[in-house]
């Protein structure tokens, strides 16, 4: 089978995939002209990840990390037994799909797969196969858990959706050979980062209302402190000659007095831009909506060699 582009095998709240232009349009001059580092703290899906991995022939090695170590194991076993996982799924999509139309049947199958995740008993393979099922199953691919790192999102409504992507996930797996793949803090990735290397930051984004949250991907809340320790380590990246990015939700355009980001962001370039979010469980919400872009470099002529 021939080898595909690799792109995101889940659907994640706060997938990069709509911000992807922008993203294109501030990168910094370095990364096109001599050999560099991706390094991505805060993977998730990894639109990004896939993208830059697809479109950098100088991108020599990446780096991610996430602190979900379900999600990591997943990128994990992907990397090293596609097949593997591939087989595992195709049973799991036969019989779900089999199910279709018999409601009560297909509902009892996803509460007992959910569980049976959550028992955390199967070998690696298996529980990376449950996590793909549950997202591709699951109400709006939302990762949620509770304190004691339960997953608890409801099932889906879609009839027969594709839970075994075989070709994606090989192609998924033979990107993945240059990426060394962590689990932890964000600023665990330091350690790998290399002379000529760009970060790139999407935390998890602060609310832009109290009710509205949904930044609680992993058990830990993603609260202001967090945000400003994040900002403490980008600017110890900036004292160390690194380059970064990061994204994050526009909280001033819900309130023109909510300075948080302009503020703790002072020293370095902000920027607004239009981004779309697809999760969201009113629909909507799922509108435009401003984002930040913040880098420690001017990009205006970072595309531009002198
Ligand atoms: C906004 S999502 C990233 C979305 C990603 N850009 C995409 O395209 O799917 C934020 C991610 O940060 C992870 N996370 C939360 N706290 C973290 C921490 N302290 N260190 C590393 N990762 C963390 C979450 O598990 C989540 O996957």
């Amino acid at each position: 089978m021939k080898i595909g582009i690799a792109k995101p095998f889940l659907k994640w709240a706060g997938g990069k995939t709509q911000l992807i232009n922008e993203i294109e349009r501030s990168l910094p001059f370095e990364i096109t002209n001599k050999k560099f580092t991706y390094v991505e703290p805060f993977v998730g899906s990894g639109a990004i990840l896939f993208w830059m991995l697809d479109n950098f022939p100088k991108l020599e090695k990446a780096v991610i990390n996430d602190i979900n170590a379900d999600l990591i194991n997943t990128y994990r076993i992907i990397a090293s037994k596609p097949k593997e996982l591939i087989s595992i799924l195709q049973i799991l999509q036969n019989e779900y799909h089999n199910l279709d139309g018999k409601d009560e049947e297909k509902k009892e199958y996803y509460y007992k797969k959910r569980e049976l995740y959550n028992t955390r008993k199967e070998e690696q393979s298996g529980q990376a196969a449950l996590f793909i099922f549950l997202n591709r199953t699951c109400f709006n691919g939302l990762y949620r858990v509770n304190k004691s790192n339960g997953y608890n999102v409801p099932m889906g409504s879609y009839k027969k959706p594709t839970i075994c992507d075989e070709q994606n996930i090989l192609a998924v797996s033979d990107a993945l050979q240059k990426v060394e793949i962590l689990c932890g803090d964000y600023e665990e990735t330091l350690k790998e980062a290399t002379t000529n290397s760009f970060f790139y930051f999407d935390p998890p984004y602060k609310p832009l209302s109290n009710t509205s949250s949904f930044n609680s991907y992993a058990k830990d809340e993603f609260n202001d402190e967090e945000q400003i320790r994040l900002r403490n380590f980008c600017s110890k990246l900036e004292k160390q000659g690194h380059k970064w990015m990061l994204s994050n939700s526009d909280v001033k355009g819900k309130d023109t007095n909510d300075n948080f980001f302009d503020e703790i962001y002072s020293e370095f370039s902000i920027s607004r831009v239009k981004a779309r979010r697809s999760i969201n469980a009113n629909p909507e919400k799922r509108g435009e909506l401003n984002e930040l872009l913040i880098t420690n470099y001017n990009y205006e002529q970072a595309l531009q060699p002198a």
